[in-house]
């Protein structure tokens, strides 16, 4: 496959503009590196010969010196070579021009061969958009450490929440043979800076518990291969019964000796295969799966026990805390699923290794369109932490609607804990700078099939860009990152660019316009989690409730007079969440039930905010359509007919988004609409 839609953003389309052209020619016609490149920087040379050839027609060839004329110059940092002052770290990098009276040069040095890859993509991309390199002084580091990608494939090919085809790791029970989609899939997510992959479902089902066994290490070795020759590094996810299921052993308590003994002689086994392997990623006592509650143990105990076991081989656990009561009866009003990760883990707080991180979803239910910040972060000032985000769009649209989440993952980061006093956003937390973590980062579950695509709608494209480039500099904004993301996937049309982006940024607010109303969640159809069934999860056992009746709607988080799941945040946030005054609009019915004449804090009341949002929502769903159709012309016809498709099956569904929410609402509460609009 070579289409434009399969290149996604690694789509550097020929310069056209002769005197760019003939700027560029003059340096980037040769490249020198005084050495033998092999792995990862051998990748970022044939990736900056490729984009070069892509570019400006020429493929740089390799040397040791210069001969006359300008270079790009590539230099990894090492302290015996004594380049300079470093200050970038391991995977930063410098792109540096230098005149000089008879040529120019431009000087890429990284902190290692990763970091050379990452100013490689990095300066394609600015070439890519026409940046002229007399202007290039770059300086870059990641700020986060770990920048993972969570797939949730399962081995028979299906992919757990994947809405853009089958898994292209697997395929029946075997991994598949189509080595070269996953290579291309490691240059898609390094050439955003990510550097570390979880290649199967956190749901560890019979088959992939085999992962880790002689027989299947051999498959998973050569997937690790291909990552590592992009600086990623692999992780499994694992099965904490693996030792009774695999094991031929009686328990999987990780008190037992046995266990224990059985745990290490398979971190070996791994490491001979995968020296570099990463660790494990854990789901334990969570929806069913194992853990050391069927021993009488705790996370510590699970996690510390697999932590040891990796320890000698620097390995990691990344332990996830998505562990609540899913068997919950709907009559019990006591029980609070928000509260259920904090109420877990806070007080196992200093009890976890140090190569123990805990991985928390942005927020305390479950990758809902609209929800508080998880208030577990900051609340553990002792163990290392990371963010989970989901970039599939489980709840946020099936990648059937356009919703560019990078905004809301923003919101996330920027979000001040006051864990420290004020300025412990949440970014500070998962970088590890708030607490002096010394491991810690951001994990994100993949939007990628073996779709063309890989994400189905091709604007979803954005979503995984977006994630990378985000976490390797939160202060990035999300439109100049859908700027970025535009202009390196449709090309250099300022006016295309401008549309796009316009269209992405505003996404986010119409997807929640039509669907779930001011942070209340949940109203999809069970399971699938596709379109809309405001009772759907309403007298279910998996905590997830709205309570509207005849008067009202929203569940009483507060701590005067409900669940007590806002003493979970630290002041001020604590006192903005419990008062109907102060907690934002968009937030209410998270935390408050409300009648529906209830008004907001824009003057609206509940029920008029959930008519207007509705109707507003669904018209400007077909505001999209219209915006892409009025680029016609301007993108290839491929392209743009798959997305004019999307839009089209989007904008209807937002109609019927609208109609089953406003009629909801008008029957339960018997208010009619201040316009008069249709409702049924
Ligand atoms: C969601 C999702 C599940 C997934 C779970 C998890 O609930 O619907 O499919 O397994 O999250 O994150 O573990």
């Amino acid at each position: 496959m070579n289409s434009n839609t399969y290149k996604a953003w690694l789509n550097v389309p020929p310069l056209e503009d002769m005197q760019l052209k003939k700027e560029y020619s003059a340096i980037l016609g040769q490249l020198i590196f005084d050495g033998e490149p092999s792995g990862v920087l051998a990748t970022a040379i044939k990736e900056l010969q490729n984009g070069v050839q892509a570019l400006i027609g020429i493929t740089p060839p390799l040397k040791k010196m210069s001969d006359a004329g300008g270079c790009i110059q590539i230099m990894v940092y090492t302290e015996e070579a004594g380049l300079e002052d470093w200050k970038l770290g391991r995977e930063g990098f410098a792109l540096r021009y230098r005149q000089g009276a008879e040529h120019s040069n431009l000087f890429l040095t990284g902190g290692s061969e990763a970091g050379v890859l990452y100013g490689v993509f990095h300066l394609l991309r600015l070439l890519g958009a026409g940046k002229p390199l007399a202007e290039l002084d770059v300086e870059e580091s990641p700020r986060n450490l770990l920048r993972m990608i969570n797939q949730w494939d399962n081995a028979d090919g299906s992919i757990e929440r994947g809405y853009a085809g089958r898994s292209i790791f697997y395929h029946n029970g075997s991994m598949t043979a189509d080595r070269q989609r996953i290579k291309d899939y490691a240059r898609l997510l390094a050439s955003v800076g990510l550097n570390a992959i979880s290649i199967n479902n956190v749901n560890v089902h019979e088959m992939e518990t085999r992962f880790i066994t002689e027989e299947q290490l051999p498959s998973v070795a050569v997937i690790a291969d291909i990552f590592r020759d992009y600086g990623i590094t692999l992780f499994l996810s694992v099965n904490f019964a693996a030792p009774l299921q695999i094991g031929g052993l009686l328990t999987a308590d990780p008190l037992d000796a046995g266990v224990q003994r059985w745990w290490k002689e398979t971190a070996e086994r791994i490491y001979t295969f995968i020296p570099d392997f990463g660790g494990f990623v854990v789901k334990a006592d969570s929806e069913h799966r194992p853990g050391p509650f069927a021993y009488g143990r705790d996370h510590a105990d699970g996690a510390n026990m697999l932590a040891d076991a990796l320890a000698v081989h620097d390995g990691i656990v990344i332990w996830r805390c998505f562990v609540y009561d899913c068997m919950q009866d709907w009559r019990d009003r006591k029980t609070d699923r928000a509260r259920a990760a904090f109420d877990h883990f806070k007080p196992l707080d200093g009890r976890f290794r140090s190569n123990v991180l805990l991985q928390i979803k942005n927020g305390p239910m479950d990758f809902q369109v609209r929800e508080p910040v998880s208030p577990l972060f900051g609340a553990m000032k002792k163990t290392n932490q990371m963010m989970e985000f989901q970039i599939t769009q489980e709840y946020t649209g099936q990648q059937q609607h356009l919703c560019y989440l990078v905004p809301q993952w923003k919101q996330v980061l920027d979000f001040d804990t006051y864990a420290e006093g004020s300025g412990t956003e949440v970014k500070r937390i998962v970088d590890g700078s708030a607490y002096g973590m010394k491991v810690s980062g951001v994990a994100a579950v993949s939007n990628i099939g073996n779709e063309e695509s890989w994400t189905g709608h091709i604007l979803a494209q954005a979503n995984l860009y977006g994630y990378g480039r985000l976490i390797w500099n939160p202060d990035l904004t999300a439109e100049e990152i859908s700027i970025e993301w535009t202009i390196a996937t449709f090309g250099r049309d300022p006016e295309a660019a401008a549309a796009i982006s316009r269209m992405l940024m505003k996404s986010w607010s119409i997807y929640e316009g039509y669907t779930a109303p001011l942070g209340v969640g949940w109203m999809v159809a069970p399971n699938h989690h596709y379109g809309p069934d405001v009772d759907g999860y309403e007298y279910s056992r998996w905590g997830t409730y709205h309570f509207a009746d005849r008067y009202g709607i929203g569940v009483d988080r507060t701590q005067a007079t409900g669940t007590g799941y806002t003493s979970q945040y630290e002041e001020p946030n604590v006192s903005l969440y419990e008062s109907t005054e102060t907690c934002p609009d968009e937030l209410l019915l998270f935390f408050h039930h409300v009648p529906y004449t209830h008004k907001l804090r824009s003057g609206k009341t509940v029920i008029q905010h959930i008519y207007d949002t509705h109707f507003r929502g669904a018209e400007e769903a077909e505001w999209l359509q219209q915006e892409w159709a009025g680029l016609a012309g301007k993108i290839d016809e491929a392209r743009f007919a798959h997305i004019a498709d999307r839009l089209s099956v989007q904008a209807d569904h937002a109609k019927h988004w609208r109609d089953v929410i406003n009629t909801y609402f008008y029957r339960k509460s018997g208010i009619a609409d201040a316009f008069g609009r249709k409702i049924y």
